[in-house]
């Protein structure tokens, strides 16, 4: 008898897996912060309105700690990962706020 074709299928579900999770995570990382750290307490719209005055890493990192003693539940590494989201001008947060057209 041939092997049951879960052999043959699971290395190519791996690899797809591998494939496509990787970039994809590394690039929605802003787009989840955003929207699992950010949007509990208000709209993106506060966000937006920051976006569109093209703030520098100091308004951001003022904004994050403000947020923080607001009660944002956000560690050290999601705070730079945000900071960075922000003044890099993240597409998915630029998409968020509409900015990208
Ligand atoms: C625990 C609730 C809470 C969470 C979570 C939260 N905010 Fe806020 N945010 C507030 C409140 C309250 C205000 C209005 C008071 C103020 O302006 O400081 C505000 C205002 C703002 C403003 C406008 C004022 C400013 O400082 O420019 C921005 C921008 C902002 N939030 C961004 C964010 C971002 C980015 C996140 C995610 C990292 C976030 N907020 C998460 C409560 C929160």
């Amino acid at each position: 008898m041939s092997h049951p074709p879960t052999t043959t299928i699971l290395p190519f579900i791996v690899f797809l897996l591998l494939a496509f999770s990787l970039p994809a995570a590394a690039e929605d990382a802003c787009d989840s912060l955003v929207k699992n750290k950010c949007l509990s307490c208000h709209f993106e719209t506060r966000i937006c309105q920051k976006m569109k005055k093209k703030k520098g890493k100091s308004s951001w990192k003022r904004t994050i700690k403000s947020m923080i003693r607001h009660g944002a539940k956000l560690n050290k590494g999601e705070q730079k990962v945000l900071v960075q989201c922000f003044t890099s001008r993240d597409p998915s947060v630029l998409s968020l706020c509409g900015l990208d057209k």
